[in-house]
């Protein structure tokens, strides 16, 4: 694929996809089409843009694939482990009702995790926990509460489990008390407005084909969004270059602190 064939796709994608293909990584985004090109039987650039135009299956695989909706339960099941001993407790003294947002929240996975665990660690508490994604089929299954395949159940543990999950119609499900503490929503991380004030905001495995300009932007309103001392919880192979220059400080694998003094945050370029 060349780049005029690449403005091609970029601007039909946005078009009927409402997805900007300028925040993601060229190379790897031009190489992941053309693989896909290929598999949905286009033999040119200007049959692909016609089919995304014109079959609603193709929009609909296609944003599957741009999206990458992989999820599970207590993901990098560690990181998790440190939330529930560390993280959770201090953020829970700090506020007894904290507020907690999943961005990029695939089926909900991510934030059911934390609204059992924290109902595990201090039974009643009223956390506000939102998640959000851009794919309205995913916000579906979770505003559902599942169903939920064995492997992305797999990290649950059996008491929690037994509690909080039921097993029918193929799959697991997430028991309605557990589903009335998240709020979930469609919205757009790279362009859509945030809310404010959060104690804990997790972003995890969704800025992997990311530009490092999006990502700084990205990181930037996160910083923004987070009550001072607020804390960013990231994916288990994601790492924040220069987090002073978004106000952040590393606070162990996977975690970093909004600093107290939020004076020191720069603007994106
Ligand atoms: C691989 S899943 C990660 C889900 C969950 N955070 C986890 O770690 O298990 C990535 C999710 O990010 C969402 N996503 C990708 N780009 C997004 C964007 N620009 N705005 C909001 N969500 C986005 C995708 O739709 C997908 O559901």
């Amino acid at each position: 694929m060349n780049e005029s064939e690449y403005r091609k796709i970029k601007f039909t994608i946005n078009k009927h996809l409402d997805l900007n293909l300028e925040f993601y990584k060229s190379n790897q985004m031009m190489r992941r089409l053309g693989g896909f090109t290929s598999r949905v039987g286009a033999t040119s650039i200007d049959e692909f843009c016609g089919l995304i135009a014109s079959d609603a299956k193709v929009r609909e695989m296609l944003m599957d694939f741009l999206t990458i909706n992989v999820t599970e339960f207590f993901r990098d099941k560690r990181h998790f482990d440190a939330l529930r001993s560390k993280v959770l407790p201090e953020i829970l003294q700090k506020n007894p009702r904290p507020r907690i947002w999943s961005a990029g929240s695939s089926k909900g996975a991510e934030a059911y995790s934390v609204a059992m665990m924290i109902e595990e660690i201090a039974p009643g508490t009223k956390a506000r926990i939102f998640g959000t994604d851009i794919d309205a089929r995913m916000i579906a299954l979770a505003r559902a509460g599942g169903p939920y395949p064995d492997a992305e159940a797999k990290n649950i543990t059996e008491s929690l489990r037994r509690k909080f999950m039921e097993q029918r119609d193929g799959g697991y499900f997430v028991v309605p008390e557990i589903r009335s503490k998240v709020v979930f929503k469609e919205q757009n991380l790279l362009t859509d407005e945030f809310d404010r004030n959060f104690d804990l905001i997790m972003c995890r495995n969704v800025v992997i084909y990311f530009s490092d300009a999006a990502k700084l932007e990205l990181n930037n309103k996160f910083s923004k969004s987070l009550k001072p001392g607020g804390i960013l919880f990231i994916g288990g192979t994601e790492t924040i270059l220069n987090p002073q220059d978004v106000g952040f400080e590393r606070d162990g694998a996977a975690f970093y602190r909004k600093e107290n003094t939020p004076g020191r945050i720069r603007q994106a370029a």
